[in-house]
This record gives structure tokens, sequence and C-alpha cells, in this order.
């Protein structure tokens, strides 16, 4: 096997995103990058323990998929419970409470990830002093904004409170709905800072632009990678993060398919698997395994809609397709920016939702005919995410597949890894700009490890280099102090 001639370059666990990672890089015998690896062991277990679980526990359950991004599996699994009960159409105040809850964890995770675990490359460069690279230096640098990402993500955070009854592991949906609506006290009380939000918000775009055009030419192609797109949208062509059809675009912007029925994704995405990987890699049937691969999350979906029916956000949009003059946006670190045109998007709709009177009436809960299977799908935070169930004759789970967002963007992360590290590699050895370097392609995409992995919590970064005939040749470590040592 050629494959196994090559040289790999081993990269142990990422800083700053969550849980754990690794990552092997596969030279010729030219010393060029063919291949990099991103270890990520899938959290399959999940998909077993929940069969023989009743369907109604399923919104709650599946809660404890991931620390990271609860809300987002409680919502994709009420979606598929509200089939399994026959109901293919939610109240409007239950949908409406639904969706508020949605945009609260959407907007809390975009500022976590943009002001705590990015902007520290972002702003200071990644390869500025130690310092910098925590949240603790950024604090002594730029207390004003990081002062406000806190300030986003507790609105956030305030938002899930209501709608869920709890931060974390709440109860908010339902199969067929919700079980609670907001009361015009709650309204009031989240409508207080608003207006605030919006505008730190506006400024949290503007300072994504700012990051990303100072450095324009290097940002527009690092780790930069041509791929398909695929996300929910609604059928009018609008932006939607709760719901829609699935529509793929083509690298060059053409369409592959448009307004396709969720509950038929099997016929459309496939998921292979690879022998040295835990976590499979889905690609678009239509296109085959070699290139139908494609990214998913706030790149794609802001690529993907026709426009986005809140006005700030909009013309946010329309700047950002600008840097490729109307063409797809295939630069990997525009997804901190695409990411916090969302942020302003959420917290746009919470301000209409907030407005409506509809989420405080009582009709909450439509209940129909039992069905035997139900999908669910979402635009979570990191991308779409899908939750498919089959249930058995006692109501009983017998059949659960899940495709998170991560996995989604499995093969991306792996292309994108491999053009930042050949990027700077300098065919002899490794280098802690080049460990850096992979880390800032990786978090780009946000990859929830937690959802996606078993975590095993965090340990210093090592880096080996190994030759053809597999004798070490390099070894670099990275401590958690992000000192680097060169080890023989
Ligand atoms: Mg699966
Ligand atoms: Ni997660």
């Amino acid at each position: 096997m050629a494959s196994e001639k090559l040289k790999k370059v081993t990269i142990e666990p990422l800083t700053r995103v969550e849980g754990h990672g690794k990552v092997t890089l596969l030279l010729d015998p030219e010393n060029q990058i063919k291949q990099a690896r991103l270890h990520i062991v899938e959290f399959r277990g999940f998909e077993k323990f929940i069969q023989g679980r009743p369907y109604w526990e399923l919104p709650v359950v599946v809660q404890r998929l991931c620390g990271i991004c609860p809300v987002s599996h409680h919502i994709a699994a009420a979606k598929a419970c509200d089939q399994i009960v026959g109901v293919n159409e939610i109240t409007p105040t239950a949908e409406k409470i639904r969706r508020l809850m949605h945009y609260g964890q959407t907007l809390q995770s975009h500022a976590l990830h943009f002001f705590y675990l990015s902007a520290p490359d972002l702003l200071f460069g990644y390869d500025d002093s130690i310092r910098h690279r925590n949240i603790v230096g950024m604090i002594a640098d730029r207390p004003e904004i990081v002062k406000q990402g806190i300030l986003l993500r507790k609105f956030g955070q305030e938002v899930i409170r209501v709608t869920c009854g709890k931060r974390i592991h709440g109860t908010g949906a339902i199969p067929g709905g919700v079980n609670n609506n907001v009361s015009q006290e709650q309204r009031n009380y989240l409508l207080t800072d608003i207006d605030n939000i919006i505008n730190w918000g506006q400024e949290a775009v503007y300072l994504a632009k700012e990051l990303f055009m100072t450095d324009l030419e290097h940002n527009k192609t690092f780790a930069c990678i041509d791929t398909n797109m695929f996300a929910l949208t609604r059928s009018d062509g609008a932006f939607d993060l709760y719901h829609g059809g699935l529509r793929a675009k083509h690298a060059d912007g053409t369409i592959i398919f448009d307004k396709v029925d969720y509950t038929e994704y099997e016929n459309y995405i496939k998921e292979e698997v690879k022998p040295w990987s835990y976590m499979k890699f889905p690609f678009i049937t239509s296109l085959g395994r070699k290139s139908g691969s494609y990214r998913v999350g706030p790149l794609a979906r802001i690529n993907i809609c026709d426009y986005i029916d809140t006005p700030l956000a909009e013309s946010a949009r329309k700047d950002f397709i600008q840097i490729s003059d109307g063409e797809m946006v295939q630069s990997t670190l525009a997804y901190h920016w695409a990411r916090m045109i969302e942020l302003l998007h959420c917290a746009e709709k919470i301000k209409q939702l907030l407005h409506d009177s509809e989420i405080g009436k009582n009709d909450l809960q439509v209940k129909g005919t039992m069905q035997e299977s139900g999908i669910g799908v979402i635009e979570a935070p990191r991308g779409t995410l899908f939750h498919h169930y089959e249930i058995d004759e006692n109501s009983l789970v017998s059949k659960c597949n899940l495709i998170v967002a991560t996995t989604n963007n499995n093969a991306a992360m792996n292309n994108s890894v491999r053009k930042a590290a050949s990027d700077i590699f300098d065919g002899r050895k490794l280098s802690e700009p080049m460990l850096n370097a992979i880390e800032v392609a990786i978090r780009a995409y946000d990859p929830c490890l937690s959802c996606a992995t078993h975590a095993l919590g965090k340990m210093p970064l090592e880096v080996k280099l190994v030759d053809n005939d597999g004798n070490l040749q390099d070894r670099l470590i990275k401590n958690s102090d992000r000192s680097c040592q060169r080890q023989p």
C-alpha cells in the first residue's frame, strides 16, 4: 500500500478546542504533505445507548450527548419526536418559542467561540507572544471586547433559561410542541437589554470584518479549500436556522439540489467509513465519494441562502459576499465573520419574537397519530444536525442515527489542515508556527469535539515526525502553558 509508505507527523490534542483531538500528517518520499488526518473519536455509543428507551425521553436524554451544544440536540430530537407523534405542524406559539430557544443557543455559542476561543488568535496573530493566547491576556489588552463577549453569551444563556427552564438540560421542547409559554414579565426582562445586544452584535460583525480585511490576502487564502456547501434553507431561499429544505451548491455556486424534504436525506447524502477514523465522512450521493464532500455551518449558510430576513444581518451579508465579488466565499477564516453575521441575525430575531404576543399564548402542544419513525434536522451553531429515530410497537427506540455538524465538516477540516500545514512546512522539521496554523485552521470550523468525541481532557500537544521507515526523526512538544520544546 502506497499510503503506508508515507511519513507520519502526529499532532496531539488541540488547545481551546473542546475535547480531544489528534492530527497525523502523512508525508510522501519528497517530504510533501500528502494528507492530513484529524482523529476524532465519534460518540457512536450514544446511538446504541438510546435503544430501548421510550421515545418521549429523547428531547431530554439527548442533551447528555454534549455539554457544549445540549440545546441543539434537544431541539433536533424534539423535531424528530413531532413526526413520531404524527404532528406535521406544531402551533405558531410553540414554533416561536422553540425558535427563541434556538436563537438564544446560537447566540451564546457563537459568542463563546469568537470571544473566548478564537479572538486571541484573530486579534493578536498566532505568532504573537504566549500571554495573548488566552483569555487572561485578552482581558489585559482589550477589556471592552471581552466584556461585550461575556455579556452577549450571558444574554443567550438567559434566553435559554427562560424558554427551557434551565440553562442546560431543560425541558422546553416536547413531542408536538413546548411545555411552557413566555410570560409578559419574562419578555420585559429580556427586552431590557436587547438593543445593547443588537449593537454589540453589530460591533462584533465590524470587528470580525476588520480582522479579516487587515491582512486580506493571507486571510483569503489561509487553509482555503474549494468545496460544495450544504444547509437548510427556507422555501423562498431565505436563511433559516430552525427549519427548511435541504439545499446544496457546488463550489462555483450552482445548485446541486434544493427544497429537498429532509426526511429524505438518506437519498441525498451517504456516510463513508474510513479505517483510520471513528468519525464518518458524509458526501453528496450524486457527486460520489471523491468529489461529494461539503461544508456546513456559518460559512456555508451565508453562502447558500439568497438573503437574510433581518435588515442588519442582511446588510452585513451583502458586505460579506463582496470579498469574492459575489462568488462563493471559500476562505476558511471567513467562518469567523459569517459566524458574527449569524450572531447579529439571532439578536434581531430574538427582539422580533419578544415583541410577538403569540409567545405568551397557551396553545402549546398538538397531538396526532403515532408513527414508526421521525427525522429532525436543524441548523445547529456548527452546522446541519440530523436526528433520525425508529420506534417499535412499545414506543421504544429501536434505531438511532445521528449526523452531527462536526461530522458533516470532517472531510473539509482534514483538507484545510493539509493546506495550512503544507503552506508553512519546510519539508524537514516541525515548527511552532506550523502547529499554531493547524490549530487555527481547525478552530475556524468551531468543531464540537465533545459532541463528536469522548472527551479525554487536556494533554500537552505532541508532534512527531516519522520517516519513511518508521523512525522518529523529530518530536515537538507543546505544553499546556503553550511553551514548546524539541525532544530528541
Ligand atoms: Mg451516525
Ligand atoms: Ni456538541
